[in-house]
């Protein structure tokens, strides 16, 4: 993807890195996004990270964080992975496509819920948040600092 990007966009100075965000330092943003990227931050890695994109923002810098998410309790989690798996059964992947994806992403895929993320976007010192998108299981928040 890097190597695609680099040839892609070779006209705009953009630069495209191949990077742990562990290990990158962030410093001096004025916008940061993910996208489907910090659910597969482990847990226990997560609240620091978040941290870390709170500290490297100027003050009224935005991050987009756009996540896979559960739902707020054990019915509504049945009801959006049942809509999911229709969805997908509906394009054309077999059921035997879905079980291996969803095998493949066991203890890698970690969602979090809504209020899961939003308090990970608090304790990290946002105050201002909003849900920018949501379908179904996906969900973008925008915190400004
Ligand atoms: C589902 S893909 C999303 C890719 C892209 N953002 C998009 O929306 O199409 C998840 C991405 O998270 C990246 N990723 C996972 N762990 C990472 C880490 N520790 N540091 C940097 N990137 C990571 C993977 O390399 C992968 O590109």
């Amino acid at each position: 993807m890097v190597q695609f990007c680099k040839k892609k966009y070779k006209k705009n100075k953009i630069n495209f890195l191949l990077k742990d965000i562990d290990k990158f330092k962030i410093s001096n943003c004025c916008i940061i996004s993910s996208f489907y990227t910090i659910q597969f931050i482990s847990p226990k890695k997560r609240q620091m990270l978040i941290n870390k994109i709170f500290k490297g923002l100027n003050w009224g810098g935005a991050f987009f964080m756009v996540e896979k998410v559960r739902g707020p309790d054990a019915r509504f989690q049945d009801m959006l992975n049942q809509v999911y798996i229709e969805y997908k059964l509906s394009q054309g992947f077999t059921e035997s496509q879905i079980i291996s994806k969803s095998k493949s992403l066991k203890g890698i895929l970690e969602p979090f819920s809504t209020k899961g993320n939003l308090d990970l976007i608090k304790r990290a010192g946002f105050k201002d948040v909003i849900t920018v998108f949501k379908y179904g299981s996906f969900e973008g928040f925008l915190a400004i600092k």
